[in-house]
């Protein structure tokens, strides 16, 4: 087995010398699985220390029909994305945030996590060894797919004995072209849909992927972290872009009727990135949003901040980039 991993691991330091890009439509992409050439996996025991993991090419995994994951659902997910800087390097956006992120919500899963080191040294290895296949500067990034799963056979409801944390990648595009395609097919209906509180049934939760801001004059306002509210690491990255801009932001509960009375409305998240709401419909009643300055003005600076500072076509002064 040693020498299979010795050989594989040979394999992935050529494409990164070659470091050539993979010929792929670079104009076309979507936000679909493209398949790779490797994946990192990692398994921990009872002991709660995961092993030093291994890349293996990209494929299925075996798993026992009693895996903790597949009866009671013990699993989650990270994402995060790997640009392409002009001089050919690639950049990874914030990865101790996800490391961070997965350690807290496996705690709630009964789930013992990778160190941040690991989580971040695994996040390294997978795309330098699919390095190839991370878009030109532009015409997209890699989105990297950490999981860790309880991989370990239960029956009864309990913590499975055994887990697997995994890293796999696919390059990608704008996700919306994805949605909107199927919007044309069916020729009605809407981007996707957003959810309102479980209690009150009027203040706003989440898009099905992403958070959720609201702009009406100066004031930029998001639903506050309480218990439903994804901590997305875009979310408060672009808390902080738009406070350095001069915004005033508030987190808080954000009720329909605002959302309804807004000047424009954004989505954000690493799939979405920053992405413009046109319109909202809410029982029957549409509202479009203008914008003081045009549609998706200020969506449109902030995004434009933002992936700057991601693809290094702007300094960091945050220091939220990590070099490969
Ligand atoms: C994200 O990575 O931004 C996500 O929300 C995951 C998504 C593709 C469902």
């Amino acid at each position: 087995a040693h020498s299979k991993v010795g050989c594989q691991a040979s394999l992935a330091t050529k494409y990164m010398e070659t470091s050539e890009i993979v010929d792929l439509d670079w104009e076309n992409l979507g936000f679909g699985l493209v398949h790779t050439d490797f994946m990192y996996v990692a398994k921990c025991g009872p002991d709660g220390n995961f092993s030093k993991g291994e890349m293996l090419p990209f494929g299925p995994i075996a798993l026992s029909p009693s895996a903790g994951v597949l009866n009671y659902g013990q699993g989650l997910f990270e994402g995060l994305k790997a640009y392409r800087k002009t001089d050919g390097s690639v950049l990874l956006f914030r990865p101790e945030e996800n490391a961070i992120r997965m350690r807290d919500g496996s705690d709630r899963m009964c789930m013992p996590a990778p160190t941040v080191e690991q989580f971040v040294d695994a996040v390294k290895q997978t795309v330098l060894a699919n390095k190839r296949w991370v878009p030109p500067t532009g015409k997209g990034s890699l989105y990297i797919r950490p999981l860790l799963i309880g991989s370990g056979e239960i029956l009864g409801l309990a913590p499975a004995p055994e887990y697997t944390f995994i890293i796999y990648v696919s390059p990608v595009g704008n996700y919306f072209k994805v949605l909107k395609a199927q919007k044309i097919a069916k020729q009605k209906g809407y981007s996707d849909v957003l959810y309102l509180d479980a209690v009150h049934n009027k203040y706003l939760e989440e898009v099905s992927s992403c958070n959720i801001f609201v702009v009406k004059g100066n004031t930029i306002s998001t639903p506050a972290i309480e218990g439903t509210i994804l901590p997305g690491i875009t979310r408060k990255s672009i808390i902080e872009v738009a406070q350095s801009k001069g915004f005033k932001v508030e987190e808080r509960p954000v009720s329909v009727d605002e959302l309804l009375d807004a000047d424009e409305v954004f989505c954000t998240g690493t799939a979405v990135v920053v992405s413009p709401v046109g319109s909202i419909t809410y029982m029957g009643k549409r509202v479009e949003y203008k914008g003081n300055q045009g549609v998706g003005a200020l969506s449109q600076q902030l995004y434009t901040s933002l992936t700057s500072l991601q693809m290094g076509l702007a300094e960091d002064r945050m220091g939220w980039t990590v070099q490969l």
